[in-house]
């Protein structure tokens, strides 16, 4: 049996508000996307999700959608959209937009009528509760409904004085949770996906999917001994989040979701869904894969950069998606610290993590910028133009890089540095809505452009690679054993052929015996083969064929 096309895509993230401005106001947008398509065509990677630049207040940039089938005038017009899907369609790439369906803005049509009575027609679009006669929880304006935490801390629930009630938000107060027990709210949401669909769109990223459906009797969270939440357990803030994550319900929404894509062909639906490697599969299906086509692996974002650990990892996920099931592989996004900054922004160790995001069983997803070898830019939590480090101005930042928390992520969010002009190129603007890095001079595409042994180069040769070795689209892994240790090598076959991957996580150059094969990537100038003999850099690795 084939794999589904989908599952030999390679995805590239593009954060449209950092991408390419196009008409100097200091922001990306959709124009500046088309004017680099060639960019991302030439680098290889053939998916393209663009983070939302649908209509909103931009509170929380872009992921408060005001209005889900009319565009940001800052990013655009339709007409933009509609030819974005038309060019890279055209290239043979595809495109997937970001799918809030969780929240809507507070400035949504739907919310604001929801909010304005009791008794309107959109009454119970939202998730509305009465507030509780106790004297413990008290909130804003009387007594929260029950103790719920949103996923940023503290209370999810917030008083909306027009009603004397309170509406239930997982994330930020200006983002309502929508009501989905309600057939119309379903029906509305899921006509919004058909709209898109309709339009050539080629799948969603779907944002926090693993929250849609909250307990419906609306039961306390027990009590969990953990403080933050981490990306295999989305607990935290001393609750266990039972009654507010991964309710039934949303498992037969994933289904109910795919069977919508399925009346269009062959579509992709990216689960965000935090939490233990068990639970994401589930959104995938049981047996067969019949719910979300994908899902993050997120757990990967803290990893140890050893042999070890990325072989037991490679074997954890291995077992825990096996074949007819793909595990996306992922290093950075826009709500998450850069993997290059655990790695000492060293763009050599960069080559080994986007090597093996490239080649092992699974669809690599890379953020705008990680080809380059972008960094974080610390900035102040008090000058934060993201929502969040506002609830926690309080907290040293020292006590967040401790624990291993991104709370500012504006320092994921820089402009992308196409080159080493004023504002690395991404904006003639005066000042741009972020600050361009410092490090744009030697960072940028550029100059990696004519550095054959760059990151940028390294990473379009094994897109390169991935797009003619079918073994590493569909193949199968296994791990090689008996290597020296430090050296992670593993073998990707598909009937007759097969593809070696060795990587050496440690400084120290290694040599050993392996099987006469030719070498077709080489990671460092000192990797080399010999008759049957291998010699790899520090740092170095290579892919044999
Ligand atoms: C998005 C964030 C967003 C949040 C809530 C996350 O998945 O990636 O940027 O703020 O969901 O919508």
């Amino acid at each position: 049996m084939t794999a589904p096309c989908h599952h030999k895509i390679t995805i590239y993230q593009i954060y449209p508000r950092s991408f390419y401005d196009s008409n100097n106001d200091g922001i990306g947008d959709l124009k500046g996307i088309l004017q680099k398509l060639d960019y991302l065509h030439e680098l290889g990677f053939e998916t393209l999700w663009i983070s939302p630049f649908f209509s909103s207040p931009q509170a929380d940039f872009g992921y408060d959608i005001s209005n889900y089938t009319d565009i940001a005038p800052e990013y655009g017009k339709m007409e933009d959209a509609l030819q974005l899907i038309e060019e890279i369609h055209k290239r043979g790439m595809k495109i997937v937009f970001d799918m809030v369906m969780n929240h809507t803005s507070d400035q949504h049509a739907w919310f604001k009528e929801s909010r304005s009575s009791r008794d309107n027609p959109k009454a119970d679009w939202y998730l509305w509760r009465d507030p509780l006669p106790s004297l413990l929880r008290r909130g804003a304006g009387g007594e929260v409904p029950n103790n719920w935490k949103s996923m940023t801390g503290g209370s999810g629930w917030h008083y909306a004085e027009e009603r004397d009630q309170y509406y239930w938000s997982s994330f930020l107060p200006m983002k309502p949770d929508l009501n989905y027990r309600n057939p119309e709210v379903k029906k509305a949401m899921l006509n919004i996906v058909r709209f898109w669909l309709g339009k050539g769109v080629d799948g969603f990223r779907l944002d926090i999917f693993n929250v849609i459906y909250k307990d419906a009797e609306f039961r306390d969270n027990p009590f969990a001994f953990q403080l933050a939440p981490t990306e295999t357990n989305p607990s935290g803030f001393f609750q266990e989040a039972k009654y507010t994550l991964n309710q039934s319900e949303s498992f037969t929404f994933a289904k109910e979701l795919r069977a919508v894509c399925d009346e269009f062909g062959e579509k992709m639906l990216l689960g965000e869904i935090s939490g233990d490697r068990e639970t994401t599969r589930k959104f995938l299906g049981e047996e067969t894969n019949d719910g979300l086509t994908h899902a993050f692996d997120f757990d990967m974002l803290t990893f140890k950069f050893t042999a070890e650990y990325f072989g037991d990892l490679i074997k954890k996920i291995e077992a825990n998606y096996p074949d007819p099931f793909m595990p996306i592989y992922v290093f950075g996004n826009h709500d998450r610290r850069r993997s290059i900054n655990r790695i000492g922004e060293d763009q050599q160790k960069a080559k080994l993590i986007h090597t093996l995001q490239m080649t092992v069983r699974g669809v690599p997803c890379i953020y705008y910028g990680e080809e380059i070898g972008m960094t974080n830019l610390k900035q102040s939590f008090a000058a934060a133009l993201d929502p969040i480090p506002h609830k926690f101005k309080f907290i040293p930042p020292i006590f967040f890089d401790m624990i291993g928390l991104t709370i500012n992520r504006d320092e994921v969010r820089t402009p992308m540095q196409w080159d080493g002009t004023r504002n690395a190129g991404f904006s003639f603007a005066e000042k741009t809505w972020l600050p361009v890095h410092e490090n744009y001079r030697e960072i940028n595409v550029a100059a990696e452009s004519e550095d054959e042994n760059s990151l940028l180069n390294t990473i379009c040769a094994l897109a390169k690679i991935r797009q003619t070795e079918k073994s590493l689209q569909e193949g199968t892994l296994e791990i090689l054993e008996g290597l020296p240790s430090g050296v992670l090598g593993y073998a990707r076959k598909l009937g007759n052929e097969k593809i070696v991957i060795l990587l050496n996580f440690e400084e120290k150059e290694k040599q050993f015996e392996f099987e006469n094969a030719e070498c077709i990537l080489k990671l460092s100038p000192k990797d080399q083969t010999k008759n049957k003999a291998i010699y790899l850099g520090g740092f170095g690795g290579m892919i044999l064929k």
